[in-house]
């Protein structure tokens, strides 16, 4: 079969089948059912005639020609996006497509104010990606996203970061732990409890060390984890300490934890917008940005 007979719809749930590699998360994106994202696919498959993906157990591959696709497809959708963009920046609307990647710590905070901001501009399509800071990086430096959110931006030349608002680093323990009902505990005393840490990669892991190493203090790890809500977990569980960002408590934390009262503490920081320099927003990126910068302080100040 002519490769022109090729669709708009196969190429996108194609795409979103091999970035997922899942067929159920592409079709909860795409807001279509898992059988009509297969049927795109396979429609795909037989234009091209050579088989894209590979369904080993639960897992999905993609095959030599497959991860060509996705790379096609990948540029396609950028370029496409491009000209939908321009499309509705000429016409000077506030809609469109809106790509945001974020740090696993904002997912805290994020979705929580599209809500609001969605509810102002209807007409926006948006897609929040979230990544450990690692995997974040590359999207930045692969330009896929509007802008991201992140704690500890990359340094250099070619990056622009805007500070937006406060992301604070605090001690957890156990509302159980010898510690939980002493105050003004001196930093130094930190050097005789085990930590629970996220993983390498990540940027609360970056953070902590960075701030241990400044004070000359040394961080003993127990266990490493690979997420915020692990973490809480182990804590509640006293396991260990914990060093987070505030913006993982939820109001009602206090049910199980408590944030120590230690000497430095809580150290600030902030969350930031991250995108390369010169990169020119879109005006639905520029109005989702403008409205981070008039909410976020507010928001932040409503939590623990
Ligand atoms: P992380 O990043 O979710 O990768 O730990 C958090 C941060 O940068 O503050």
């Amino acid at each position: 079969m002519p490769l022109s007979r090729v669709s708009m719809r196969q190429l996108r749930a194609f795409e979103a089948v091999a970035r997922n590699r899942s067929y159920s998360r592409a079709a909860e994106e795409l807001h279509i059912t898992q059988p009509a994202v297969s049927k795109q696919v396979k429609l795909l498959k037989d234009i091209i005639g050579l088989e894209l993906v590979e369904v080993v157990g639960k897992r999905v591959f993609l095959t030599e020609i497959g991860q060509q696709l996705y790379t096609t497809c990948g540029e396609w959708l950028d370029t496409w996006g491009r000209f939908e963009q321009a499309v509705a920046d000429k016409k000077g609307t506030t809609q469109g497509r809106l790509r945001i990647a974020t740090v696993t710590t904002a997912e805290y905070f994020m979705p929580r104010m599209l809500g609001p901001f969605c509810a102002q501009y209807p007409g926006i399509d948006i897609s929040m990606e979230v990544f450990n800071r690692d995997r974040l990086l590359e999207q930045l430096s692969d330009n896929r996203a509007d802008f991201c959110i992140m704690g500890v931006p990359p340094e250099g030349k070619n990056i622009h970061s805007e500070e937006l608002m406060a992301n604070d680093l605090v001690v957890i323990a156990s509302a159980e732990h010898e510690l939980a009902q002493r105050q003004n505990i001196p930093l130094r005393e930190l050097e005789n409890f085990q930590f629970l840490v996220r993983e390498q990669g990540s940027g609360t892991r970056i953070a902590v060390q960075r701030e241990f190493d400044a004070k000359q203090i040394e961080l003993n790890v127990r266990m490493e984890l690979g997420s915020n809500v692990a973490i809480k977990q182990a804590v509640a569980g006293n396991l260990g300490l914990g060093v987070l960002s505030s913006s993982t408590l939820h109001r009602n934390y206090r049910d199980e934890l408590v944030i120590l009262d230690v000497e430095g503490f809580p150290i600030r920081r902030a969350w930031y917008a991250v995108r390369p320099k010169g990169k020119k927003l879109s005006i639905v990126a520029q109005t989702f940005l403008d409205f981070l910068r008039q909410n976020a302080h507010q928001y932040m100040e409503q939590r623990p």
